[in-house]
């Protein structure tokens, strides 16, 4: 089995110009598909909240949440380095509250590394988890727990100021030493600037083709959420439509007697089957037949014996 990917990795593959792929999980079988796909990194995302715990937003995930789904995808990932997502309000209160959780995160689920969000803000903390020997993933542009500040999920890093403000703010997370950084919702012209001033991989979300890598929430390329239609989506497939095709066919055939058939059950013996029917007699039978059934099943049982 190959070994895991290391941060080590996705530096040189950044290096040698090679494109990172990483998608979300945050489950055991939807991990373990993704890493069987090859991806270099699985990341349990916050996005955790909206497509699959069924929130509007990502700010009321939890710290537990972001374990109890990040322990399932590390049991499934065997070769893709795992990611998880510091939750709102995991980290903002300063380096010592992102010292608490991202230790809690990274003992109970063995994963790889944490994300966080923010850039110039979150430097610091950043710098300190790094130095305590936790591997940190930056997140910039459009950064969904400040929604509520942002206004709604929009391209970010259009004018020259916010654009300026986002190349700065690369630079003081791969400064910190964040060991690669989530772009998301930024122009494509700006992808390029930033990728080509920061030495840590890029990894794009909605940010077009110039960055070392790209991010994608699993939900949105295999059709199975349909509350939002992100531009930068592509569906690579409609498992959606599958699944729920699937859904109906099974109940139109449980309902048509179709399913289950004899291939699909399970048969028992024919002489234990007739003594349970004597021993379970309906109201009107003689319940005095009982010890009698009980001496044959004995025997039944001392006959199959070994
Ligand atoms: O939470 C998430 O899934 C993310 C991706 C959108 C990058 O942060």
């Amino acid at each position: 089995m190959a070994r895991p990917v290391t941060i080590l990795d996705l530096q040189k593959m950044r290096d040698e110009g090679r494109p990172i792929t990483m998608v979300t999980a945050y489950d055991y079988p939807t991990a373990k598909m993704a890493d069987e796909a090859g991806v270099d990194l699985i990341l349990v995302g916050d996005t955790l909240g909206m497509v699959v715990l069924g929130y509007d937003s990502t700010l009321p995930v939890t710290v537990e949440d972001m374990i109890h789904h990040g322990r399932a995808v590390v049991r499934g990932a065997k070769h893709a380095h795992v990611v998880i997502d510091m939750p709102f309000g995991s980290y903002q209160g300063g380096w010592r509250q992102a010292m608490k959780n991202a230790t809690r995160i990274m003992k109970e689920t063995g994963a790889g590394s944490v994300k966080l969000e923010g850039g110039q803000r979150s430097a610091e903390t950043v710098r300190h988890l790094v130095e305590a020997g936790i591997p940190v993933m930056g997140h910039i542009g459009l950064t969904p727990q400040s929604v509520n500040q942002t206004g709604g999920f929009k391209v970010q890093g259009k004018t020259p100021r916010d654009a300026v403000h986002l190349i700065n703010d690369a630079k003081a997370l791969a400064d910190a030493g964040a060991y690669a950084i989530v772009l998301e919702l930024v122009p494509t012209a700006l992808t390029h600037m930033i990728t080509a001033r920061v030495k840590v991989p890029t990894i794009g979300i909605g940010a077009g083709p110039f960055a070392s890598g790209q991010v994608q929430v699993w939900h949105d390329i295999l059709g199975m959420y349909d509350d939002l239609n992100p531009k930068h989506a592509r569906k690579f497939a409609n498992a959606g439509e599958a699944i729920r095709g699937a859904v109906r066919e099974y109940v139109e055939q449980v309902r048509a007697g179709q399913f289950p058939t004899a291939a699909e059950s399970f048969y028992m013996d024919e002489r234990a089957l007739e003594l349970i029917r004597r021993m379970t007699p309906s109201a009107d039978q003689d319940m005095s037949e009982a010890a009698q059934v009980l001496a044959e099943l004995e025997e039944i049982r001392a006959d199959s014996q070994p």
